[in-house]
């Protein structure tokens, strides 16, 4: 398997992926688009996994703001993440975390944040995130599915505030 960093020769194959992977729906094919076009979009940050010449999974990675009463912090949100169905559960979806992960380190950013699994995204070392001074409240979700990855040593502590996603995750 192969770990890149998506062209745009791969957005039609990328857009029909996330269809496919989220059952038959376009609206997180629609969010990729979106961000693509906005000024939260890192190129570096939007991977792919091939095989066999083919795209099986996808992930992307964008900025985003935690906002306290002083100060703006810029950090990390994950979505979408996809796989193809018939590729499911083998552990491609884990290998293109842990690259975005790394990518993310180099880049100097401290935290990723994602509203997502409770039992598929601790095992890559997210954590509720409210628990450490991180709110959310443009989308109502139970604590557990609101997690946080520590990039960097010690940015948990620094970051605190509400997050906000930008535009291009509203329609
Ligand atoms: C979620 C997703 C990206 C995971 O990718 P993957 O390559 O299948 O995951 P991995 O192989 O790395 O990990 C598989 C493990 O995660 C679990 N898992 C996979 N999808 C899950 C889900 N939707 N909810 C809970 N657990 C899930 C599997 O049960 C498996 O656990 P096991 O090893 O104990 O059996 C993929 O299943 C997918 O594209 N799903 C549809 C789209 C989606 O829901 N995206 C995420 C939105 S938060």
């Amino acid at each position: 398997m192969i770990i890149r960093t998506e062209t745009e020769r791969d957005f039609n194959e990328v857009y029909k992926l996330n269809y496919l992977a989220f059952g038959n729906r376009e609206d997180e094919s629609k969010l990729v688009e979106r961000i693509r076009k906005s000024n939260e979009y890192i190129p570096e940050l939007s991977i792919i996994a091939e095989m066999e010449n083919e795209i099986v999974g996808h992930l992307l990675l964008s900025k985003a703001k935690v906002e306290d009463h002083e100060n703006a912090y810029t950090v990390i949100v994950l979505a979408p993440i996809a796989v193809k169905p018939n590729r499911q559960k083998q552990g491609i979806g884990s290998r293109l975390i842990e690259e975005g992960i790394r990518r993310c380190r180099t880049l100097g950013y401290g935290i990723i944040l994602l509203i997502g699994h409770p039992s598929y995204y601790p095992r890559l070392g997210f954590q509720p995130a409210r628990k450490h001074g991180l709110d959310l409240k443009q989308f109502e979700v139970p604590d557990e599915v609101f997690m946080v990855y520590e990039v960097e040593e010690g940015k948990l502590k620094e970051i605190k505030g509400e997050l906000k996603y930008p535009k291009a995750f509203f329609n």
